[in-house]
C-alpha cells in the first residue's frame, strides 16, 4: 500500500470585488447584518467578459499547483474535480480541464458533493494513489456561484454568502516515507437533502415545467437553504468529523497544529474553534474576503495558509467540510 502526499496547491479568484455595500444596491441588506451573521466583508464575482468560467477558473489554479508540484500536465494520471456549478449540465468540468490543459486521456471523474466535494476529492483520489493505480492526481473545486444566484431581496439570505473561484491540489505517490495523508472520513445523510438545494433545471423540474409553473411563486431554479437548520447540523456534524478523524490516528485536538475549515459562514468556524478551545493561529478563515466558495473554500484557503507560511512541514493539518446532502467529511494529513 502506497500513501499519498500534497505536492503543489494553487487557487485563483476572479478580480471583480463585490462589497456588502454593492450587494445593498442589489437587495434589502447591509453590510452590518452580512458581517455580523457570516463574517463575510467581500467576495468575487466573475464579471461578465472576463473570459472566466467554472472550469477555466479550475485550470488557473491548477497550472499554480502543478508548477508548484514540479510536474507538467503530461505527469498527471487522473483529474477528480469537485463543483456544483460545472459549466454545462452534460459532461462534467473534469473533461473540459483535461481538454484545455492538453492533457493525456486520462480519467476524468466529477465528484458532487457542494460543500464537501474537496473532502470527497481528495478521499477519492487518496485511494486510487493508495492502491498504486495512480502516481499523480489533479484534485480541484471551482465554482461560478454568481452566475446562479438570486441577487433581488427574495435571495438575500443565500446570495450574500457565496463567491466564486477555484482552488488545486496535485496528490502524488509519497516517494519520500515523510508525511502524507493519513485518513480520510466520509460521510451523508440524504434525508435533509431539501434543507441546501438547488432542485431544477434537472430531470426532476425541467425547463419546461419551470415555465408552466410560476416562477414568482415556485422558484426551484435558484439555491433554497434553510441557514438555521444548515447552522445546527454543521456544528455537530463538524465536530464529530474532526474528532472521528483524529481518534483513527491516536491523535487529539491538542496535536492540531492547522484546522482549515470549509468556509460555510465565519459563525460555525467560530463556534468549533471554541468548542475544541484552539488558538487564533492554529485555525484559518479568509470567508472575509472570499465568501463562501463552496467546493474551491479548502482549497483556496489551503494554499493561503501555506504560501503564508503558516503551515510547515511535521505539522499536523486537519481539513473539514458540511454542506448541502447532507454531506460532511475530514482529511487527516501530515505536512
Ligand atoms: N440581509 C438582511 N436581512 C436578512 C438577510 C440579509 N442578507 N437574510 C435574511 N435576512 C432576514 C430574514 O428575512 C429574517 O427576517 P425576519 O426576522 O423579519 O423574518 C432575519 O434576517 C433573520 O433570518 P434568519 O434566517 O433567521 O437569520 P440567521 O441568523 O439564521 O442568519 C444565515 C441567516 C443564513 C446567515 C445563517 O442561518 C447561517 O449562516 N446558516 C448557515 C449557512 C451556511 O453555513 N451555509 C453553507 C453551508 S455549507
Amino acid at each position: 500500500m502506497f500513501k499519498s502526499k500534497i505536492t503543489g496547491l494553487g487557487y485563483y479568484v476572479p478580480e471583480n470585488v463585490v462589497t456588502n455595500d454593492d450587494l445593498s444596491k442589489l437587495m434589502d441588506t447591509s453590510d452590518a447584518w452580512i458581517q455580523e451573521r457570516t463574517g463575510v466583508k467581500e467576495r468575487r464575482h466573475i464579471k461578465k467578459g472576463d473570459g472566466n468560467s467554472t472550469c477555466i477558473m479550475a485550470v488557473k489554479a491548477a497550472r499554480i499547483a502543478l508548477e508548484r508540484a514540479e510536474l507538467t500536465p503530461d505527469d498527471i494520471d487522473m483529474i477528480v474535480f469537485a463543483t456544483l456549478s460545472p459549466d454545462m449540465f452534460f459532461p462534467g468540468g473534469g473533461v473540459e480541464v483535461q481538454e484545455i490543459m492538453g492533457m493525456r486521456t486520462i480519467p476524468a471523474l466529477d465528484v458532487r458533493n457542494q460543500c464537501s466535494g474537496f473532502v470527497y476529492a481528495i478521499s477519492v483520489a487518496d485511494q486510487f494513489i493508495k492502491t498504486g493505480m495512480h502516481k499523480n492526481i489533479l484534485v480541484i473545486g471551482s465554482e461560478n456561484h454568481s452566475g446562479g444566484l438570486d441577487f433581488t431581496s427574495r435571495g438575500r439570505g443565500v446570495s450574500v454568502i457565496f463567491g466564486d473561484g477555484a482552488g488545486a491540489a496535485v496528490l502524488s505517490r509519497n516517494e519520500t516515507g515523510k508525511g502524507g495523508i493519513l485518513s480520510t472520513h466520509l460521510h451523508s445523510e440524504g434525508k435533509h437533502k431539501k434543507k441546501l438545494s438547488l432542485l431544477g433545471p434537472s430531470t426532476g423540474y425541467w425547463v419546461p415545467q419551470i415555465i408552466k409553473e410560476n416562477p414568482q411563486v415556485d422558484i426551484p431554479y435558484y439555491p433554497y437553504m434553510d441557514g438555521q437548520f444548515v447552522f445546527k447540523h454543521a456544528i455537530v456534524r463538524f465536530s464529530e468529523v474532526i474528532q472521528e478523524g483524529l481518534e483513527a490516528n491516536d491523535l487529539s485536538v491538542d496535536d492540531i497544529d492547522m484546522l482549515i475549515p470549509h468556509q460555510a459562514n465565519l459563525r460555525i468556524s467560530q463556534f468549533i474553534q471554541k468548542k475544541f478551545n484552539l488558538p487564533d493561529e492554529k485555525i484559518y478563515n479568509n470567508i472575509q474576503k472570499f465568501g463562501n466558495t463552496t467546493a474551491a473554500s479548502i482549497p483556496i484557503a489551503l494554499t493561503e495558509a501555506w504560501e503564508s507560511g503558516k503551515i510547515k512541514e511535521g505539522d499536523l493539518v486537519v481539513l473539514a467540510a458540511f454542506g448541502s446532502g447532507f454531506t460532511w467529511g475530514s482529511v487527516i494529513i501530515r505536512w
